[in-house]
This record gives structure tokens, sequence and C-alpha cells, in this order.
């Protein structure tokens, strides 16, 4: 993985910090009772305790660490700018790294909840960033079996779109059932599938959360579509995943190896195919 320390993203992600927190602090302002809240003690404890705190820690964090987010500042910009417009909101990120604490402040005042597989990676990211919401999650597949799950899920009426469900559909082998309860019980506003690994044979691969991530957001039930944002494009198990769930005329944006869909609830599509393909 290139973790190369990179000026431009660590100056871009201190401004866009530095402008979620400069709202805040207008809009806080406003709020007040017209005496200026900013320097009453109560009033700076109760900001503190809120969003802000995380925003204030994230730029000390990137302000003194080395190693910055593996995505580009491009990259960056594209969820960044869904979130400016739609944040405080629920967003489902696949992977804890070094951008989880950016992901979390981008979303002041939403959920923002990590999934990732390795329990020590969970330990030692939440070591230095407490308030991160993440669970350790387990997956049923591997790499190298992206092509079988590709041929026979078609087979598999648990996985057919017409009734696709995650949680306990056991039967489903593209279905993340090993999801805590809080995962299935939201609907995801935004969801980033950035992990699990997915560059060897034995890793578990993006099948399944992606095949899982186009399920949540085609039973999505709220107003709007769901957007997800789908890194790592250019490797061969991404990029057919994607063409066969996320769907290519759900692609509104990208850049690099960063794709981002905007996918509608199922009951919202008429696609004259009789619900028989995801696309
Ligand atoms: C492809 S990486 C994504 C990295 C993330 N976008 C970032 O900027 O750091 C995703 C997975 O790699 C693993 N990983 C990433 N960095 C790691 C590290 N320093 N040590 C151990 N595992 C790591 C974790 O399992 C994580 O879920």
């Amino acid at each position: 993985m290139n973790l190369r320390p990179f000026p431009d993203r660590k100056i871009f992600i201190a401004f866009s910090l530095l402008a979620l927190i400069g709202g805040g602090l207008v809009v806080f302002s406003f709020i007040g009772d017209g005496t200026n809240q900013l320097i009453c003690t109560g009033a700076f404890d109760n900001f503190q305790s809120s969003a802000a705190s995380m925003q204030l820690r994230a730029i000390l964090h990137y302000a003194t660490s080395k190693t910055v987010p593996q995505q580009s500042l491009n990259e960056i910009s594209i969820s960044f700018n869904v979130l400016k417009s739609i944040s405080p909101c629920n967003f489902l990120v696949f992977g804890l790294g070094h951008d989880s604490l950016m992901w979390a402040s981008f979303n002041p005042g939403g959920v923002t909840l990590f999934l990732e597989e390795d329990p020590k990676w969970v330990q030692a990211v939440l070591k230095d960033a407490p308030d991160l919401k993440a669970v350790n999650v387990k997956y049923r597949t591997q790499l190298s079996q992206a092509d079988d799950l590709m041929k026979t899920y078609r087979s598999e009426p648990e996985c057919s779109p017409t009734k696709s469900y995650i949680r306990g559909n056991t039967r489903c082998r593209l279905a993340l059932t090993g999801l805590p309860d809080a995962v299935y019980d939201k609907e995801w506003d935004i969801i980033m599938i950035d992990a699990p690994r997915g560059w060897f044979a034995e890793a578990p691969g993006r099948m399944g959360a992606i095949y899982s991530a186009a399920v949540m957001a085609r039973n999505r039930k709220k107003p709007g579509v769901t957007h997800v944002f789908l890194h790592d494009v250019d490797r061969k198990v991404e990029k057919a995943y994607a063409e066969e769930f996320l769907c290519r005329k759900n692609r509104k944006d990208g850049t690099g190896r960063l794709w981002h869909f905007e996918i509608p609830p199922a009951w919202n599509v008429t696609d004259g195919k009789g619900g028989t393909s995801f696309c």
C-alpha cells in the first residue's frame, strides 16, 4: 500500500475540517442567547463534547501525522462533496484506515460506522481515535472464489434481486450475514467500500460488500438514493462486481480508482426485465 506523505492532501483535509468547524461555529453563535456563547465555559464544553471534538482531534492528527489517507485528493473530493450536501447522515464504511478520522469528521452529527475484518487493526486504530464507531466483522468468502460466486449466484433463488435480503441469508454466499444488527437496522445514506482486503487469493475480497451494498440500497424505504463509493476499481473483481450489482446506469461520477454510484430503491425502478437482473 502506498501511504506516502502527500502535502496537498494534508492541506485539503485540514482546510475541509476547518471549513466544517467554521460553519459549526457560525451556526452555534447564531443559536446562542445573544451573549458570546463561544467564550462561555459551559457552552464550550457542550460544543467540545459534540462533533467538534472529533474534528479538533482530526485536525491535530492530520497536521502532525506523516501518514495520510490512501485515496487521492480528487477521489476524496467526490465523497466530500456528497457528504457536504447530505450530512448529517448515516454513513457506512467498509474498512478502517488512515482515512477513518477524516470520514467521521466529514459527517458531524451523523452516524459513521466502520466495518473492519482485522480485530488487531480495530484496536490499533481505536487506540488513537477512541471516538470512532467500529466493529469487527467476519467474511465468508475468499477472493479466489470471485469467478465461481459470480457464476453461481444467479441459480441461487435467495440471491435473486426480487427477494434479496442480507440478514440471515446463509443460502446466498454473497450476502454478508455476519454483520451486527446495528448495520441491518439502519438505512445507510452513503456506503463507502474500501475494504475488505482484495489483493491476494486468500483475502476476503469485496464481492460480498458490493453485493450487500447493492441489496441494502435497493431495499431503502426512505426518500432519495443511496450513494455508494467503490475504491480500487482498477482491479478485475471490483470492476466486474460493480458492473453486475451497482450498475453502469447508476454510475454518477468517478476519478482515479474511485467510482460513485447513486442507487435508487428497487420499488422506484422499472427495468423492463421483470426484476431478474440487478441492472
Ligand atoms: C485497502 S485498505 C484501505 C486503506 C484506507 N483507505 C486508508 O486510507 O488507509 C483496507 C484494509 O486494509 C487493512 N489495513 C489498512 N491499513 C492497515 C495497516 N496499517 N495495518 C494493518 N491493516 C491495514 C485493513 O484491514 C483495512 O480494512
